[in-house]
């Protein structure tokens, strides 16, 4: 009998705990700033302290005399630091291309115009300190009203969309407006430098070990093997540590200037000024429909500011092209320049921002003809993405507001403004539509079988607190036929096989058939050696009748169990492990033939105590189209840590800068609202789980973003069905609802 496979066995799908989770919870887990080596000095930047101007003198004689000083470092003495050349074959990316120190001009408060070494970190925070600039001082510009200060491009245009919108009767032509958002990762930006004089390890905390490798390379002037990446955990990154930040060049610099390690970790308020930030955006929505709710015109111009030297673009109009159905759809970008420093990646970039706008818009819409906003968007449901004119390889957004209608009880919904009320208080009930690319890079992992009965599978991507490691094990148990336990899982290295960057919500999606191959490898080289061994069981069968099921080897008219662990293969042909590379390729490349996106809807239950002016979010419900869920443990945790990432985006999240010295004002967790326990509800996920193996036999799509995209818009819809205010700035503050 051939064996079959009891798939009732595979860890894909099944609620699975972190497999990190105990060495994290001990407080093992080493992160970037834990490491420590004999000899090692402390780094400390000094910021600028204006935003707009230049460096007039740099006296560090005093700092330099302090106790445990090693020195003070500038544009005069730091090393020659290069740029990354664009588009280059490296392929590395960052969104602050000056290296520190290249010049004495100051375009951001907190630029690093010196940096101050010592033996502890106390030292080197006060020597730092004592560093006296004189600058020659300009205005800055943080304004936040935004004009557009490059060329405004058009992202996608279809029809004629101007056109349309003047010949309608129902239309509204509104502005939304989001904030400049700080990350506020948990674990602070840090770099830990070692040189030996050919090769730099730089111990980091970055979403992507192999970008980090690509782009330092280029910034030291060296070959990247001369340049090695480690980031084995990290305390989230949220997009902030998709790139590198100046600090990163500043310790590798100084640990070849120096001879010796060092650390240097930014301290909260550094991190508003220099490791990224989502940009405030400006939103011009122009939407029309029929008097039946067709929409007949949609027009989307947006702003973003960006910093005087790189051109971030915060891409807003990402799911206006396709998630609706209208023939007219004109997308304008823009960027506007602020002295502020460079923007980046935050969780849903571009669609986050994107959508609080237009899934504000569509229940405006709805309002105006009087529809369930459900039902608008039932209309104007697409058949096919519209801005491509190719097909979705799999939405199932309609599923998700019925799903989401019936677990909310959307049905009970009265449509009157303050008319909901329980406990004395009044109820806001609002929705919204979310979207999310699903795609993948480039990746390659090795799977190795070892002699004690153990598999590995190795991939130059990391864990950034999302559950790589146990998503990577649970891929390879499946594919080994091995429980979990025997899985071993190694990342967070750039000298491993090329792994993704943990961005855009693409790692699961793209390792998954890469794993995939690597042990379909191994195990062929594990069969060619149970055959070419002399003296074991299955020596000199031909490979073609051999098998391997769940550990064991086996021929294909046998069963499992009559056969013999692998481990025994490897022992008899005396080999530690036996191992097979796999790859899978970008989805990128070329033009789709389908429409990858994940999807979802957000249901929202605010209530509002108008006396004393309360507002509470008391109620979400989540549905999540994004094909299987390989740990709906941590697949839920993904989803549930957005929606409170959006509730604080909808009610606190907000990066103020000072108008006359340029200076982020809230720059620590004090001033910096983000949401708390108390500001979340219970709140509710489910994923549908439709099958589309588009881009891996399991059918998974990234979770890490979408669960964040569209959740603001159905925060204000609800706060609008509760207090008849509509609030198109975020974060929705108590004053604006004291009207
Ligand atoms: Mo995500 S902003 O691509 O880390």
């Amino acid at each position: 009998m051939p064996a079959t496979k009891d798939k009732s066995n595979s860890p894909i799908g099944r609620e699975t705990k972190r497999i990190d989770g105990p060495l994290k919870v001990t407080g093992n887990a080493i992160y970037t700033s834990d490491h420590n080596f004999p000899g090692m000095l402390y780094a400390v930047p000094v910021g600028s302290t204006i935003a707009n101007g230049s460096i007039a003198k740099l006296d560090t004689k005093d700092a330099e005399k302090m106790p445990g000083v090693k020195g003070v470092f500038h544009r005069a003495n730091i090393g020659k630091l290069f740029r990354v050349a664009p588009n280059s074959d490296y392929n590395a990316f960052s969104d602050e291309d000056r290296p520190p120190f290249e010049d004495d001009v100051v375009r951001y408060y907190g630029q690093y115009v010196a940096v101050a070494v010592a033996d502890t970190f106390e030292q080197a925070t006060a020597a730092a300190e004592a560093v006296k600039v004189t600058y020659n001082e300009k205005k800055p510009n943080v304004d936040t009203y935004l004009t557009a200060d490059s060329k405004v491009k058009v992202d996608s245009e279809r029809g004629d969309a101007q056109k349309a919108f003047d010949a309608a009767s129902i239309k509204l032509d509104e502005t939304y407006v989001t904030p400049a958002e700080t990350h506020n990762v948990i674990e602070l930006h840090s770099s830990v430098a070692v040189y030996d004089g050919t090769t730099f390890t730089l111990y980091e905390t970055t979403q992507g070990v192999m970008n980090h490798r690509n782009v330092l390379c280029q910034v030291l002037g060296v070959e990247p093997e001369h340049v090695k990446v480690i980031s084995k955990f990290l305390g989230s990154g949220f997009g902030s540590k998709i790139t590198p930040w100046p600090q990163s060049a500043l310790a590798a610099a100084l640990a070849r200037k120096l001879g010796k390690p060092i650390k240097i970790v930014l301290s909260r308020k550094m991190a508003f000024h220099a490791a990224g930030h989502r940009p405030r955006t400006q939103q011009r929505v122009r939407i029309s429909a029929d008097a039946g709710g067709k929409l007949t015109s949609i027009q989307h111009d947006y702003l973003n500011h960006t910093s005087i030297l790189d051109d971030y673009k915060e891409n807003c109009g990402e799911c206006t092209k396709y998630f609706y159905s209208c023939p007219n759809v004109r997308i304008t970008t823009a960027l506007s320049r602020r002295n502020i420093g460079t923007p980046t990646s935050m969780r849903g970039p571009g669609a986050v921002p994107g959508l609080f706008a237009t899934e504000s818009a569509l229940d405006e819409l709805a309002i105006k003809l009087k529809m369930d906003p459900i039902q608008l968007r039932l209309i104007n449901e697409p058949e096919k993405d519209e801005d491509l004119n190719i097909p979705f390889a799999s939405r199932n957004l309609v599923d998700c507001y019925k799903t989401g209608a019936e677990k909310f009880g959307w049905a009970k919904r009265d449509p009157k403004i303050g008319s909901m009320k329980r406990d004395g208080l009044t109820l806001g009930w609002g929705m919204a539509g979310a979207g999310w690319i699903a795609e993948r890079f480039s990746a390659e992992a090795t799977v190795e079988l070892r002699n004690d009965g153990t598999a590995k599978v190795s991939t130059g991507t990391q864990d950034i607190g999302t559950g790589t490691y146990t998503v990577l094990a649970q891929v390879l148990a499946d594919k080994v036929g091995l429980s979990l336990e025997k899985c071993e899982v190694v990342l967070g290295d750039s000298s491993l096989p090329p792994g993704p960057l943990s961005g855009g919500s693409m790692v699961t999606a793209s390792l998954i058939p890469a794993v995939a191959k690597a042990a379909q490898k191994a195990i062929g080289t594990l069969l060619s050696a149970a055959v070419k061994t002399p003296g074991a069981k299955y020596f000199g069968v031909d490979q073609k009748e051999m098998d391997y099921t769940e550990g064991m080897v086996h021929k294909k008219d046998e069963s499992a169990s009559a056969g013999i662990p692998f481990q025994q293969v490897l022992d008899s042909g005396n080999f530690k492990f036996i191992l097979g590379k796999g790859s899978s390729e970008s989805t990128f490349a070329g033009k789709p033939e389908s429409s990858k996106h994940s999807y979802g809807a957000h249901f929202v239950e605010v209530t509002w105590q108008e006396e004393i002016a309360r507002l509470r979010v008391s109620r979400v419900v989540t549905v999540i189209d994004a094909g299987k869920i390989i740990n709906p443990k941590a697949g839920r945790n993904q989803i549930e840590g957005a929606v409170v990432m959006g509730i604080g985006m909808a009610l606190f999240e907000h990066t103020n800068y000072e108008p006359t010295k340029g200076a982020p004002l809230n720059s620590n967790l004090a001033d910096y609202i983000l949401a708390v326990n108390a500001d979340v509800p219970d709140l509710e996920v489910h994923f549908l789980e439709f099958e589309n193996k588009d881009l891996n036999e399991y059918g998974a799509r990234g979770i890490g973003e979408i669960g964040l995209a569209g959740l603001a818009a159905a925060i204000a819809n609800a706060v609008h069905h509760a207090t008849g205010i509509r609030i198109r700035e975020l974060p929705i503050k108590i004053e604006d609802l004291l009207v």
